[in-house]
């Protein structure tokens, strides 16, 4: 068993080449209700979530909705290819405001399988378009790219395998939230969530308070 563990709240960056299984793995993992997906936002605006000419407001309005989202201290997972700095920039930006940890699952599988699964599937993302993913993804991890960003995990899943045995063990945290100090208390808060120190555990991705202990580019394995 691959052990993740999300702090609660937290925000959940899925990164992967189109194909690569980032859907899959959100609706096995999470609750419909904490994803936040450019496709699904794509498909509201347009009618096709691959149409790119939406991809702008799309991303717009994900950025609006992981923004409210954060500052109400709910777990927040973005199901969106998330490959470059660039992508992650303003999502990071907003967990950094809301004061809460960014974990990075990365579904890191060999190239012949994300291309086998995308020309198997009923919407086909143009090949070339996949190869560009594949590389930028290459640069993203074999760059150590993700360990110059403020991270609190970094979990790579680099085979069918690793995915297969991947568990989310989700790990109660205080969340003082908010951006500034005169907003009004987040009023859920006190009710469903666990006050005092979250137990410490040496097989955790993360520390107590979220930022990184032991984040890696080898999954954590039990
Ligand atoms: N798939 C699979 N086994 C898995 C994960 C995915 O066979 N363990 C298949 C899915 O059924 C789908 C394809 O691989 O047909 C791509 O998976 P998907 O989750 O849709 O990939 P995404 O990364 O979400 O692709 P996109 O960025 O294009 O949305
Ligand atoms: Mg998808």
């Amino acid at each position: 068993m691959i052990r993740i563990v999300i702090p609660e709240p937290s925000l959940v960056l899925l990164i992967g080449a189109a194909g690569a299984g980032k859907s899959t793995f959100a609706a096995r993992h999470f609750g419909a209700d904490e994803v936040c997906s450019s496709d699904g936002l794509r498909e509201v605006l347009s009618g096709n979530p691959a149409d790119q000419s939406v991809s702008r407001r799309a991303f717009a309005i994900l950025h609006r909705d992981v923004e409210r989202r954060l500052q109400e201290g709910r777990l927040t997972v973005v199901d969106a290819t998330n490959l470059t700095e660039h992508q992650r920039r303003p999502l990071l930006r907003r967990a950094a405001a809301a004061q809460v940890p960014t974990i990075a699952i990365v579904l890191d599988l060999p190239a012949n399988i994300v291309r086998s699964r995308n020309a198997g599937r009923d919407r086909v993302v143009d090949p070339d378009v996949v190869e560009r993913h594949l590389a930028t993804l290459r640069r993203t991890v074999d760059g150590d790219e993700l360990h110059r960003e403020d991270l609190a995990g970094i979990i790579l899943l680099r085979s069918e395998d690793d995915v297969a045995r991947a568990r989310i063990e989700r790990r109660p945290t205080p969340h003082e939230g908010g951006r500034s100090a005169d907003r009004a208390p987040v009023t859920h808060r006190s009710a469903d969530r666990q006050p005092g120190r979250v137990p410490d555990d040496e097989s955790s991705t993360t520390r107590p308070n979220g930022r990184a202990r032991n984040s890696t580019h080898t999954p954590l394995r039990r």
